[in-house]
């Protein structure tokens, strides 16, 4: 887990301006959903994934003695979210917010939890923005959602990075590739790494994006899920293959995107980029038709959506060069010079009304220190402008101003101050 404070954080602000304003032109919404939910929720990423079997954090809650009589005792186990969809899907149900076929365009940008093994990339605690689209089963949603996440690289001008792009078929048709899956690798069992002996057994698509090599060679030539789709899928994946040529995204087949998480039917992509050094994926996502009813709601439900890690991202940018020679933490507008106790009555007293005008001003509380170390807080505080007065200026009612970046003195009368300052304030 991580603190994040100073420049770090005010690049990760910015970016978080920026991909909001990407996913509000396409008319997503913000939501946010609870860190905490009942690990029921989360059964519908799958049993068998990783990310429910061994990354959950789970809660304790306080049984009845220690949490006092007024407090009913939690029956359900609590765990903090993993991933966002599963409690995304709750809350659509919980409020019946796809009510009638209701069409919705949701985003989120918030914590995750996993335990995992914290590398460069990977975190106990990640962010993602997500968006997630509800009630329209077309092709054209799902290539959508795949603009969306490209637009969101071209906003930075990132261009290192593929778009992997796979069907991972319905109920209907996938059973019978999976046998024919499980028949391939049956043979090759003694040769398979530990993990993929067991998920030939439990999670047989898995086999295919494990990164020992053995496995991937094995994989390889396994026969590919997108030959065996059942007319519907096909049509559907050549749907979403067609729109993404029209909106201009350039995209890959890639059979060994089966993603780690159950809930996926049809299309499933993942962003990857060789930036990320340990890592690749960027962000990924894909429809999940039919989730809805996992927690009681309509049978009906269709949905496409992704998550992508905000730190994930960051990295890349910093790697792209996109952070270079630029800085976002910003200082006060103006930090207050006083010289000598008559000067620092006034102008911590002013420093209350540039506020209140919506001017950035700070004063360290020092009535006793030379001009000297007052300037030296202005260098500290990043300030734009230094206001400097002592007895002279009192006497002659004028200030002066100096611009730190370029030195340039300018001389305001005190009446004038605010709003001299209030025109050199960056809108907000
Ligand atoms: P996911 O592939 O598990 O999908 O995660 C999405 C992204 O979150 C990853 O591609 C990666 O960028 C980032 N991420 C995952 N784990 C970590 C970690 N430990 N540290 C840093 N970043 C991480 C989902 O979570 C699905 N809910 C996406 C989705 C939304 N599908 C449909 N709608």
């Amino acid at each position: 887990m991580h603190d994040a404070f100073g420049e770090e954080l005010a690049r990760w602000q910015h970016v978080e301006t920026v991909v909001r304003g990407v996913l509000e032109r396409y008319g997503y919404r913000e939501i946010r959903t609870p860190a905490v939910e009942k690990v029921e929720v989360f059964k519908a990423v799958g049993d068998a994934t990783d990310i429910v079997e061994k990354q959950m954090f789970l809660l304790q809650a306080p049984g009845p003695e220690a949490a006092g009589s007024d407090v009913r005792p939690e029956k359900d186990l609590m765990c903090l979210r993993p991933e966002g969809t599963a409690g995304f899907v709750r809350a659509v149900v919980e409020h019946n917010l796809g009510a009638n076929g209701a069409l919705g365009r949701y985003y989120y940008a918030l914590p995750m939890f996993r335990y995992e093994r914290p590398q460069k990339g990977r975190l106990r605690q990640f962010h993602q923005f997500g968006i997630e689209l509800v009630n329209d089963a077309t092709p054209d949603a799902d290539a959508e959602s795949i603009a969306v996440m490209d637009d969101v690289f071209r906003a930075f001008g990132l261009t290192q990075y593929d778009v992997r792009l796979n069907s991972v078929g319905c109920a209907d048709c996938r059973p019978a590739y999976t046998k024919l899956l499980v028949a391939y690798f049956e043979p090759h069992r003694a040769q398979l790494c530990e993990q993929c002996q067991k998920r030939l057994d439990r999670a047989p698509m898995r086999l295919l994006d494990c990164k020992n090599e053995t496995c991937k060679a094995l994989a390889a030539k396994a026969p590919k899920l997108i030959d065996h789709l059942d007319e519907k899928c096909r049509a559907h994946h050549a749907g979403v293959e067609a729109t993404l040529r029209a909106a201009e995204v350039k995209y890959v087949n890639d059979p060994t995107i089966v993603r780690g998480l159950d809930y996926y039917r049809r299309t499933a992509f993942e962003f990857q980029s060789d930036l990320l050094g340990a890592q690749s994926a960027l962000g990924g996502g894909g429809r999940y038709d039919g989730l809805a009813a996992r927690f009681g709601g309509d049978v009906n439900f269709t949905a496409v959506g992704w998550g992508m890690g905000v730190e994930r991202l960051l990295i890349a940018l910093e790697a792209s060069g996109y952070f270079t020679g630029k800085t976002f933490a910003t200082g006060p507008v103006v930090q207050l010079v006083p010289i000598g106790a008559e000067a620092y009555a006034k102008l911590l007293k002013l420093s209350y009304s540039l506020r209140r005008r919506g001017i950035g001003a700070q004063i360290a509380y020092a009535p006793d220190k030379a001009m000297k170390w007052h300037m030296k807080q202005a260098d500290r505080t990043a300030a734009k402008f230094a206001l400097i007065a002592g007895e002279t200026e009192l006497a002659s009612g004028v200030a002066q101003l100096k611009e730190l970046a370029t030195g340039t003195q300018s001389q305001v009368p005190f009446a004038e101050l605010e709003d001299w300052l209030l025109a050199r304030t960056p809108k907000v």
